[in-house]
C-alpha cells in the first residue's frame, strides 16, 4: 500500500515515516521543510536502510498534491503537514487558518479529484480545551482558547462533513495527548528550534546545560504536587497508532475521533525527577507564575484506542526521557541555541 505523508520530514511525521516502512508500506513525504530539516531524510535512510521518495512543495498547492497522490498510486494519506505553536497562533491567525484549515481543503480537492479517499488527520487533545472531567475520553464537549486550537477542531468538522457526503470516505482524527522522545537510534527526535515552549524538550536543554533552570509555570493546581500534569506519549507509541489506524481504515467507513494517549497523568515535577535519574544532570528549577491560557491536568481515556484500533501505548516514561537524552546527546538541537 503506498502512503503520503504530509510533513512528513517533521517530529512526528518522521516517527511515523519508520514505523510503517518496518511494516511494509510504501511511503511518500510531501514537506515545505517550514518547520523541519532535509537532513531528516538522510537520517530516515540510515535507519531504514533505504531512502524514502520525497516531495519538497506545499499541501496548499493542490495541483502539485494532486499530481503527487496520481504519479505515487497513493491509497490514503496521513495528514501531518500544519502550524503547530499555540502562542504563535494567536499573534498570527490569519497564518495558522491558511496553513492548516486551507492546507487541508488543498489535500481534500486533491484526493477526491484523484479518487483516493483514506486520510488520518493529525488532531490534538487542545479539541477538549479545559477539561471538564477526567479522564477526558472522546465524547467530552470540545471547545478552544486559541487559533491553533480552533484550526484543529475547524478541520475535524469539515472532514466530518465531507465523511457524511460520501460513504467512500474513510476518515480518523486522532487527537494526541503530549507526544515525547525519540527514536531509539538517536537519529532523529524533537528540534524546537529556538527555546522550546514545551516542557520536555525544554527539560533536555537544562539537562545538557544549554539552558541555565527551567521555569516552572505554577505549583497552585489542584494537582497532587500543586503542579501541571499531563498524559505524555512517546513518539514512537504514537507513530504505531498512526499504523494500527490505518490497518483500521481499511475495514470502515465515516468519520471517527480516537485519543492517542497513554491514559496516565504526570506532573512536571514528576518529569523533572524521571529526566534528572536518566540523564544523571542537576535540572535547576524555579517555580513561576501559571503560564497563562495553561489547563491545570488532561489525560486520555485510551480504551476507544484499543477497541477500534487494538493498539495501546507500551513504553513508559523513563524509556521516553532515555531516547529524548540519547538524541540531545548524539546531535544537540541544531537551531539557534
Ligand atoms: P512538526 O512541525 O515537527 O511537523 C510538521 C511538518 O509539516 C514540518 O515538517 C513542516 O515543515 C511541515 N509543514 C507545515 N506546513 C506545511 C505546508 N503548508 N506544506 C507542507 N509542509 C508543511 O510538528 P509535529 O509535532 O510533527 O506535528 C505534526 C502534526 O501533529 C501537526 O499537525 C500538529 O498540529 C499535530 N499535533 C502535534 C502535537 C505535538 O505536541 N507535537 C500535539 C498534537 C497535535
Ligand atoms: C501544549 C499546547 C497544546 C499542544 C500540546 C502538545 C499550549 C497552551 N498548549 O500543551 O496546544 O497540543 O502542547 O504539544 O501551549 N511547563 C512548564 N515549563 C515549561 C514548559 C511547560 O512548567 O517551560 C508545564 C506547563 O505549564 C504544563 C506542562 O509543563 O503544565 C506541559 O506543557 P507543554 O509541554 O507546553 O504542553 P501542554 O501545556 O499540554
Amino acid at each position: 500500500m503506498n502512503i503520503l505523508l504530509t510533513g512528513g520530514a517533521g517530529y512526528i511525521g518522521s516517527h511515523t515515516a519508520v514505523a510503517l516502512s518496518q511494516a511494509g508500506y510504501e511511503l511518500v513525504l510531501l514537506d515545505n521543510f517550514c518547520n523541519s530539516n532535509p537532513s531528516v531524510l538522510e537520517r530516515l535512510q540510515k535507519i531504514l536502510g533505504k531512502p524514502l521518495h520525497c516531495v519538497e512543495g506545499d499541501v496548499r498547492d493542490t495541483s502539485l498534491v494532486t499530481k503527487t497522490l496520481r504519479e505515487y498510486k497513493i491509497d490514503a494519506v496521513i495528514h501531518f503537514a500544519g502550524l503547530k505553536a499555540v502562542g504563535e497562533s494567536v499573534e498570527k491567525p490569519i497564518e495558522y487558518y491558511t496553513n492548516n484549515v486551507q492546507g487541508t481543503i488543498s489535500l481534500l480537492e486533491a484526493m477526491e479529484l484523484v479518487g483516493v479517499k483514506k486520510l488520518v488527520f493529525s488532531s490534538s487533545a487542545t479539541v477538549y480545551g479545559n477539561p471538564q472531567y477526567l479522564p477526558v475520553d472522546e465524547a467530552h464537549p470540545t471547545g478552544a482558547t486559541n487559533a491553533y486550537g480552533r484550526s484543529k477542531l475547524h478541520i475535524e468538522e469539515m472532514l466530518k462533513d465531507v465523511a457524511n457526503s460520501n460513504s467512500a470516505w474513510k476518515i480518523i482524527c486522532l487527537r494526541y495527548f503530549n507526544p515525547v522522545g525519540a527514536h531509539e537510534s538517536g537519529l532523529i527526535g524533537e528540534d524546537p528550534g529556538d527555546i522550546p515552549g514545551n516542557l520536555m524538550p525544554y527539560i533536555a536543554l537544562v539537562a545538557s546545560g544549554k539552558l541555565p533552570s527551567l521555569n516552572v509555570f505554577g505549583n497552585d493546581y489542584p494537582t497532587p504536587d500543586g503542579t501541571g500534569v499531563r498524559d505524555y506519549i512517546h513518539v514512537m507509541d504514537l507513530a504505531e497508532g498512526h499504523l494500527a489506524a490505518l490497518e483500521y481504515l481499511s475495514g470502515y467507513s465515516g468519520w471517527d475521533a480516537i485519543n492517542l494517549g497513554v491514559g496516565l497523568g504526570i506532573s512536571v515535577l514528576d518529569l523533572v525527577s524521571a529526566y534528572k535519574k536518566i540523564s544523571g544532570r542537576k535540572i535547576p528549577f524555579e517555580i513561576l507564575e501559571r503560564r497563562q491560557g495553561d489547563i491545570g491536568e488532561c489525560w486520555a481515556k485510551v480504551d476507544m484506542a484499543y477497541e477500534r484500533l487494538q493498539w495501546r501505548a507500551k513504553r513508559s516514561i523513563e524509556l521516553s526521557c532515555q531516547d529524548s537524552w540519547r538524541y540531545i546527546c548524539s546531535n544537540g538541537l541544531r537551531k539557534n541555541i
